[in-house]
C-alpha cells in the first residue's frame, strides 16, 4: 500500500500578512506539484492572502485550530465553516502546544476531529509524549491513549483520511531531533494501535508524519523511511528556501 506522503509547515503565530505573501511568491516559483503532498498551515489572519497566493500551485491551505462548534457565543474562536469559507483545506487539531496552553484536551480534539470531517476540512492531529514520559518508559502507553480517546467515534471512512503527527514534545523547537529509529518505531505503533481500533486495510490508508525539529540536514533520513508518512515542520518552514528543501528532501 502506498501513502502520498505529506509535508505540512506550521508557522504557529509567526509572519504579517505582507510576509506570508511574500513567502507564498518565492514558494510557489519553481513549485511543481509531484508525489508530495505540500500544505502551509498559517495564522487565521494570513489565510485568505495565502488562499490567493498559492491558487493554481497546487500547495494546499492548514489553519491551525478551530472551534468546534458551527456558531455561537465562544468570543475569539473560530468555527469549521468559516474556514472552509476561506477555502482551507487542512486544520492541526490537538498540538502540544495547545494542549500545554490553551487547556486542549483528548476530548476536545475528537470533538474538533469529527467536526472537520463534518465541514470536508482534513484533520492533522498531533499526539506525542513530554520527555518525562519518554523517560519513565510511558511513551507508547501515553500515544495510545490519545489515539484512543483522540479517535473514538470516528467511521473507518475517516480513520483512513485521518493524517496523525507524532510529535514528541521534547524534540519540538528544541533542535533535538527523534532519531529516525525513535520516529519510525512509534510511528509503526500508531499504526498498529489504528489496526486494533479499525482493520488493517483502514490503518494502511492513514498516514502518520513525524514532528518535532524537521529541517532541510535530518529530512531525507527521516522521511525515507517506509512507516514515516510525512512531516510536520515548525521552525524550518517559516523559510521558503528550507521548507523547499524538505519537501523534495
Ligand atoms: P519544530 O516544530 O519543527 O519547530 O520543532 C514542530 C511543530 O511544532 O509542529
Amino acid at each position: 500500500m502506498s501513502r502520498t506522503k505529506i509535508i505540512a509547515g506550521n508557522w504557529k503565530m509567526y509572519k504579517t500578512i505582507a510576509e506570508a505573501v511574500s513567502f507564498a511568491y518565492e514558494f510557489v516559483a519553481g513549485f511543481r506539484e509531484g508525489e508530495r503532498e505540500t500544505v502551509v498551515c498559517a495564522p487565521f489572519t494570513q489565510l485568505p492572502a495565502l488562499k490567493r497566493a498559492f491558487s493554481g500551485s497546487g500547495v494546499k491551505l492548514g489553519a491551525q485550530n478551530m472551534h468546534f462548534e458551527d456558531e455561537g457565543a465562544y468570543t475569539g474562536e473560530v468555527s469549521p465553516g468559516m474556514l472552509t469559507e476561506i477555502g482551507v483545506d487542512y486544520c492541526v487539531i490537538g498540538h502540544s502546544e495547545r494542549r500545554q496552553y490553551f487547556a486542549e484536551t483528548d476530548e476536545t480534539v475528537n470533538k474538533k476531529l469529527k467536526a472537520a470531517f463534518a465541514h470536508g476540512i482534513a484533520p492533522i492531529v498531533c499526539v506525542g509524549e513530554v520527555l518525562e514520559q519518554r523517560d519513565a518508559g510511558k511513551a507508547f502507553d501515553v500515544v495510545k491513549s490519545q489515539i484512543e480517546k483522540g479517535l473514538s467515534g470516528l467511521s473507518r471512512e475517516d480513520a483512513a483520511r485521518l493524517v496523525v503527527a507524532y510529535e514528541p514534545v521534547w524534540a519540538i523547537g528544541t533542535g533535538r531531533t527523534a532519531t529516525p529509529d525513535q520516529a519510525e518505531e512509534m510511528c509503526s505503533f500508531i499504526r498498529r494501535t489504528v489496526k486494533d481500533l479499525y482493520d488493517a486495510d483502514t490503518a494502511a490508508k492513514t498516514r502518520i508524519q513525524y514532528g518535532g525539529s524537521v529541517k532541510p540536514s535530518n529530512a531525507t533520513e527521516l522521511l525515507s523511511r517506509e512507516e514515516i508518512d510525512g512531516a510536520l515542520v515548525g521552525g524550518a518552514s517559516l523559510s521558503p528556501v528550507d521548507f523547499k528543501s524538505i519537501i523534495e528532501f
